[in-house]
């Protein structure tokens, strides 16, 4: 018996990176999945390369219509969502001063309005079922302390965490869990961005900063999206019903709380 059998998910984000390997997890331990991403082309190329239980839906956790119609057409699709993983998300730096209020509202409506509304919509869909449900919010080490040059992502994630709190002390009440994952720093096209922008306000040469950060985590590498696959499936597991508005660290070390 796998761990997920007869589950479906909904994963948001997931047409690369770190959604994209709970993607893949989540169908190996016996769960339907839905690649849901903004880059609806290559959601599709990844599900045809998960295979037979992965599908990809169009998504942008932005648009209160996009995420109801995708929740719609997961649940036409699938018949259900037992879990949800509210994944994607974007970076930004820049110092206080020259932070400009579009990339401030940009960040906040994709990392904390996109994970409410959707956690909102789904939750909804769980409530109404009636047999609970299992919501993972992905928050970053970023939201336990603020970073000189990184305040308004810094923000989305502590935002994050907060709302994984209230939302799972008032969703436990319907059997359903929320719960958010921490990670530190994790290999991937994330941080080809993050490196741009320490490049750029550090002074330092492309590259430099990413070596940096993985020599710095205790267990002495960046994470790969795969280290964060145990956590995620563990959550949406039924092992994890007692498990209630809680944020993991998943960081080699990097963060202790
Ligand atoms: N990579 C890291 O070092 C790291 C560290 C801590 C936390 N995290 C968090 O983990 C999660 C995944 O990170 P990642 O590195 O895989 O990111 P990524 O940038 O590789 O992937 C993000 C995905 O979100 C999608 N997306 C962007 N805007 C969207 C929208 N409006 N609607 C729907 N989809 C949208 C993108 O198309 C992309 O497929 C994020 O929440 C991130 O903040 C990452």
């Amino acid at each position: 018996m796998k761990r997920l059998d007869g589950k479906t998910a909904l994963i948001t984000g997931s047409a690369r990176g770190i959604g994209l390997a709970f993607a893949g997890a989540y169908v190996r331990e016996g769960a339907r999945v839905a690649l849901a991403d903004i880059d609806f082309a290559r959601a599709k190329e990844a599900a045809g390369e998960i295979g037979g239980a992965a599908f990809a839906v169009e998504m942008d956790v932005t648009d209160q219509g996009s995420i109801d119609a995708a929740v719609a057409e997961t649940v036409s699709n699938a018949g259900d969502i037992d879990i949800l993983i509210n994944n994607a998300a974007v970076f930004s730096a820049a110092p206080i001063a020259e932070i400009e209020r579009e990339d401030f509202e940009r960040v906040m409506a994709i990392n904390v309005s996109g994970t409410l509304f959707t956690m909102q919509a789904v939750a909804k869909h769980m409530i109404e079922r009636g047999k609970g449900g299992k919501i993972i919010n992905m928050a970053s080490q970023a939201g336990r302390r603020g970073e000189a040059l990184v305040s308004v992502y810094c923000a989305s994630k502590a935002a994050v965490i907060s709302l994984t709190q209230s939302a799972g002390l008032n969703l436990i009440a319907h059997g359903i869990n929320v719960n958010a994952i921490a990670p530190g720093v994790v290999e991937g096209e994330h941080w080809d961005g993050v490196d741009a922008f320490f490049a750029k306000y550090e002074n330092k040469p492309r590259g430099q900063k990413r070596r940096e950060v993985g020599e710095a985590v205790p267990f002495g590498r960046m994470g790969q999206a795969e280290d964060l696959t145990g956590m995620a499936i563990f959550l949406a597991s039924d092992e994890a019903d007692y498990i209630v508005a809680q944020t993991y660290n998943v960081d080699g070390g990097n963060w202790m709380s």
